[in-house]
């Protein structure tokens, strides 16, 4: 029975600090991790290599369903090629939140989401993890940071893969991708009704990754 495994829901905007804050959480507890944005990332690179675009609602939706897809622990790989870093380029991400907002896409892939929930427990990151993969789900936490720190940690996290950015382009960028996140109209990113916010604007990764545990530790779900 499902509703025994533990799960922990972190969502928020793009670059706001919580796949970091997420996957240490989950390394601290022991649990399993789902990254979710990267589900949405394979799937918009399998939908640009076979020359998809958004407007192709429907193939887009069964190259979702039909996603071979494995992680294990930094590795991503489509049907067997490690995809990791293809995954984060900019390009992928831009096309991954055009297609999810696309609701025979979301709904595609539901199933491989919720077969992340495994024991000892979950840690799922996204933008609707606590509202529509996993509602029930034990903690759900609301990260956020501001735009303007946002677009100062991307613009570090590039410089340290040695590429050039503009931080207000990068601004102008999360904002938008912001917006059409927030605006969409299935599954917009918006927190659950019982979501805990934490804004990290001001915190070190330590400083939320211990926030976040002393939260689950006071609610001891599992006792
Ligand atoms: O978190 P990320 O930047 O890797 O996510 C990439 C895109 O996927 C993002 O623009 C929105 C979309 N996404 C989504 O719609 N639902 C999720 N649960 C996770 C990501």
């Amino acid at each position: 029975d499902d509703a025994r495994i533990p799960v922990l829901a972190v969502d928020g905007p793009s670059s706001s600090g919580k796949g970091t804050v997420a996957s240490a959480v989950a390394q601290h507890l022991g649990y399993h991790f789902l990254d979710s944005g990267a589900v949405y990332r394979a799937t918009a690179l399998a939908a640009m290599r076979a020359g998809l675009t958004p407007a192709d609602e429907h193939a887009v939706a069964v190259v979702a369903a039909t996603l071979d897809l494995a992680f294990e622990g930094k590795s991503i790989r489509l049907a067997g090629e490690e995809v990791a870093e293809l995954l984060r380029d900019e390009a992928v991400g831009s096309l991954a939140s055009k297609i999810s907002a696309l609701p025979s896409v979301r709904s595609a892939l539901r199933e491989l989401q919720l077969s992340f929930r495994r024991l000892p427990g979950l840690v799922a990151d996204g933008r609707d993890m606590g509202t529509v993969i996993f509602p029930g789900a034990d903690m759900k936490v609301f990260l956020t940071a501001s735009a303007a720190k946002r677009a100062e940690r991307r613009h570090k996290q590039l410089i340290s893969k040695g590429i050039s950015s503009n931080i207000d382009d990068l601004r102008a960028d999360l904002e938008a991708r912001d917006q059409r996140d927030q605006n969409r109209a299935v599954a917009p990113l918006k927190p659950a009704p019982d979501a805990l916010p934490l804004d990290n604007s001001d915190l070190t990764i330590d400083e939320s990754v211990n926030w976040v545990l002393n939260c689950w530790e006071q609610r001891r779900p599992f006792g």
